[in-house]
């Protein structure tokens, strides 16, 4: 699809699942890789709570707050002109009350300015969603393995693979989709699981850890570019920058060490006169 000049929208993405054209989306959290990104032609980004563990060093999503959220979203739109931009509303911002939802989907769009907003969850959350999108607000749904619940899932465990659990995923799937969601992220679900979900419902799958059959796929960046900790199952390293960047950084140091940085390249000059008329105003007991 060659991407016109303004922001993708949900109705682009709609027909993508249409045309049968495959959705990419990726995670960012700041303006310089939302940059390149952008200039990538992915159509979504998501400012996606994970910031927590792979940008800010938490074991989990939980501690991640909507300030942050915001911060960060912020950084993201002022990097980008063409994808659609999806703020991931963290954990207890949604989940007590219908008000709480409403309101902190509005902030992001806002405050952070983004397109949409994404929250975890199904048949639970529905009437959420729904009030969200009666506001005006496209509503990205997440079900399978939810990070918020990681406690009550025992862990980031792969759902879905007894009867029950995929039942379960297909009814969440539909009670999201009739909720007026635009899209909904399947994660940790069994390929062939993730793949009936995507025919049954109308709206684009986008799959992570859910196999090659839903309508697109998200990946964390700092998966994808190789800097986090650890590469998850369902992740591919395009490149190694933690490598890259270890060059970078011991070299710099080797040079400074050595006396090599900055050079007179690095550096600024000044008219030797003026420099002159510094020095004979320095006082003589000063040393120079
Ligand atoms: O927070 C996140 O990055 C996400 C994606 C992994 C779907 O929710």
């Amino acid at each position: 699809m060659a991407l016109p000049f303004k922001r993708v929208t949900i109705n682009d993405i709609r027909d993508m699942k249409q045309n049968g054209e495959k959705i990419a989306v990726l995670t960012a959290y700041d303006y310089s890789i939302a940059k390149i990104i952008d200039n990538c032609n992915i159509p979504i980004i998501l400012v996606g709570d994970s910031l927590g563990m792979v940008v800010l060093g938490y074991e989990t999503t939980l501690p991640v707050t909507m300030d942050i959220m915001i911060h960060h979203s912020k950084a993201v739109v002022r990097g980008t002109e063409h994808s659609l931009i999806v703020g991931d509303m963290p954990f207890m911002t949604y989940q007590v009350s219908v008000e709480d939802a409403v309101r902190n989907a509005g902030r992001f769009i806002q405050e952070a300015g983004v397109q949409a907003v994404k929250l975890e969850g199904g048949v639970n959350v529905a009437e959420r969603v729904k009030r969200i999108v009666d506001c005006g607000i496209p509503v990205m749904g997440h079900i399978g393995m939810t990070p918020q619940s990681v406690n009550q899932l025992g862990g980031h465990l792969v759902q879905g693979k007894k009867l029950e659990v995929a039942q379960k995923l297909l009814d969440d799937a539909k009670a999201v989709e009739q909720a007026g969601a635009c899209s909904i992220v399947l994660e940790g679900i069994p390929a062939r699981l993730a793949a009936l979900i995507t025919q049954n419902v109308s709206i684009p799958t986008i799959g992570i850890g859910a196999g090659a059959g839903c309508d697109g796929q998200v990946q964390v960046i700092n998966d994808i570019l190789g800097l986090s900790d650890f590469t998850p199952k369902h992740a591919k390293q395009y490149t190694k920058l933690n490598e890259i960047i270890k060059q970078a950084v011991t070299a710099y140091h080797t040079e400074i060490i050595a006396g090599q940085f900055p050079t007179k390249e690095n550096s600024y000059i000044i008219d030797s006169s003026v420099l002159e008329q510094v020095k004979a105003k320095i006082p003589l007991n000063l040393p120079l």
